[in-house]
């Protein structure tokens, strides 16, 4: 399975501040927008969409961080792409206070921090591999079949706790080039890459 983790620091995590910005406003809902795209070129093809991927928001922003959006897109969703937003704020709606809660058929909300989401994925024998532009090459890195790839928001991924887990775990970071990319773009070269090598 591929798994895409999009971390944002800024994200709003509750469905009601995120219905106040639904017209129009997701750049002041802490950059949903950023969120959004990175979902749409993580999970859709054209006409289609990847049954192998499974995508990760963890959100940071207020009132009620952290929250870990988990989404498998299945064909019972019915999912549109001009319907991501929509999802999402549902979604966050529908968080049960000390439940991972399932809202949609293999979709869940739960308060789970990036470093648990992280160690869990680890511990369920995924590869993790960091986006970061001073990495090494993505074209020249072994990648196996269950593997893990964590991208960060227009404010990057946070440096603490990526340097925990480069101390506890082995983790590579790995670059798409020398260019800073959006978040949304690193995503679809991840994916290109990935259908290249058949995996
Ligand atoms: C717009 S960038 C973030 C820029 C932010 N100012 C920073 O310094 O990290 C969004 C995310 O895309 C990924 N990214 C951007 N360019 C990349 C590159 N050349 N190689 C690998 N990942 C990249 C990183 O995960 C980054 O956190």
């Amino acid at each position: 399975m591929r798994h895409f983790i999009y971390f944002s620091s800024s994200a709003t995590t509750s469905g009601k501040a995120l219905s106040k910005y639904a017209d129009g406003g997701l750049m002041k809902a802490g950059r949903m927008d950023i969120a959004i795209h990175s979902f749409i070129q993580a999970v859709y093809l054209s006409n289609d969409f990847r049954k192998d991927v499974v995508f990760h928001f963890i959100f940071y922003g207020m009132p009620d961080p952290p929250k870990h959006i988990q989404i498998k897109v299945t064909d019972n969703l019915g999912l549109n792409k001009k319907d991501v937003g929509k999802i999402i704020q549902k979604i966050l709606y529908k968080y049960r206070s000390g439940e991972k809660n399932e809202v949609f058929e293999k979709c869940f909300i739960e308060k789970k921090s990036f470093m648990k989401v992280v160690e869990e994925l680890i511990n369920e024998k995924n590869e993790i591999f960091i986006l970061d532009k001073n990495g090494e090459d993505l074209r020249k890195t072994k990648i196996p079949k269950n593997c893990v790839f964590v991208v960060g928001d227009h404010e990057g991924l946070p440096k603490k706790e990526i340097k925990r887990l480069n101390k506890n775990y082995l983790i590579k970071k790995v670059s798409i080039g020398d260019k800073i990319y959006f978040a949304s773009q690193t995503i679809a070269v991840v994916n290109n890459e990935l259908d290249y090598r058949n995996i």
